[in-house]
């Protein structure tokens, strides 16, 4: 009997040494210490050995047990170690692959306001900010645009409440420069402005304009037909021509509407141009006697010019994008191709 447990116990040993898994080791538990295993078989048959001998080999079987089990224990806790480490190998965080992330740029929007912003700073302009939440009083009663105009009805332009909206122009930008500097004041403005239009190829409820302003004793509509001319070669090509076209602004008399000549096509008409040679790219016009005076400004003293670029205008005519909705969608397709 002694030699029948110390073999088992010896080849037990053996196994538990070769196993490499918490599953197999468990087996052999089952197989060697569980109900129907080889030693709990021996401890039942003790009933048959005689009287005087079951305590010696009660305690034998007992020892060998304890033995056994205590050599499973050990080999288990080395296997869930193992287990343990061999997961957080598998798991773990490469922290070095932030190298390998790709480098963003700047939206074309944003590439195009920063050229025209560096454009007007070196001309010796501010950059002013103004609210994108404005009021009906700065968006419209300052700038001469009457009670009744087209603009304020609700579908051009968000209400908040009745005095309150989400600006139509940066022209609300002018009032407020106005207000707190006193000429000579030379200021750009650029921002998003916002009308209820649906969204089609051509329109987006949302867009960015650039206000410019000059306002000083003895500006002339030359000087506003010097400064976007300068402003258009800068932007397009350095042959740029650009003509005015009368028109009407209530915050600008007179004013005019901007074209330049194709960049495309360089004024031979083509599809972009419509077949005309021109492109027009903003409003501007000489600032109202009216809009001064309301800014406690001189009209008798001092002139002004003003113009409201369309900024996502631009970018469409300089990378030729024919859907204005699609710079706003954040499709990285379009965007990587700048
Ligand atoms: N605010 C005008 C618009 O949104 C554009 C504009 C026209 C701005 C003439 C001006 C200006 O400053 O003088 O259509």
């Amino acid at each position: 009997m002694e030699q029948k447990i110390s073999e088992i116990i010896q080849r037990t040993t053996l196994r538990i040494n070769a196993i490499n898994s918490v599953k197999e080791l468990n087996d052999l538990k089952v197989e060697v210490l569980g109900k129907s295993g080889e030693l709990t078989l021996i401890l039942r048959g003790l009933k048959d050995v005689n009287a005087q001998d079951r305590p010696i080999v009660g305690k034998i079987v007992n020892d060998a047990r304890v033995e056994l089990e205590n050599a499973i224990e050990a080999k288990l806790g080395v296997l869930e170690r193992k287990e343990l480490n061999d997961k957080l190998m598998k798991e773990k965080i490469d922290i070095t692959i932030d190298r390998k992330r790709p480098i963003g740029k700047l939206h074309p929007l944003n590439e195009i306001k920063r050229k025209a912003i560096d454009f007007f700073v070196c001309m010796g302009f501010i950059v002013t900010d103004s609210p994108e939440i404005e009021t009906t009083y700065y968006n419209f009663d300052m700038l001469n645009i009457p009670p009744d105009h087209p603009a304020r009805e609700p579908q051009d332009t968000f209400f908040v409440t009745d005095e309150i909206i989400l600006r139509t122009q940066t022209s609300a930008g002018q009032i407020r420069t106005m207000e707190k500097i006193k000429p000579p004041i030379k200021m750009i403005s650029p921002g998003r402005v916002f009308r209820s239009d649906e969204a089609d190829a051509t329109h987006t409820p949302c867009f960015h304009q650039m206000e410019g302003l000059v306002v000083d004793k003895g500006i002339t509509m030359c000087d506003l037909k010097g400064t976007l001319s300068s402003f258009a070669k800068h932007f397009f090509a350095a042959d740029t021509k650009i003509r005015f076209r009368p028109s009407h602004f209530p915050f600008t008399e007179p004013s005019v509407e901007v074209d330049v000549s194709c960049v495309h096509c360089g004024g031979k008409g083509c599809n972009v141009c419509k077949g005309t040679g021109w492109i027009e790219i903003l409003g501007a016009g000489m600032v109202n006697r009216k809009v001064l005076s309301g800014c406690g400004i001189d009209p008798d003293i001092y002139t002004g010019f003003a113009f409201g670029v369309g900024l996502d205008r631009i970018t469409a005519i300089i990378h030729g994008i024919n859907d204005a909705r699609v710079p706003f969608e954040g499709d990285i397709r379009f965007l990587k191709q700048f």
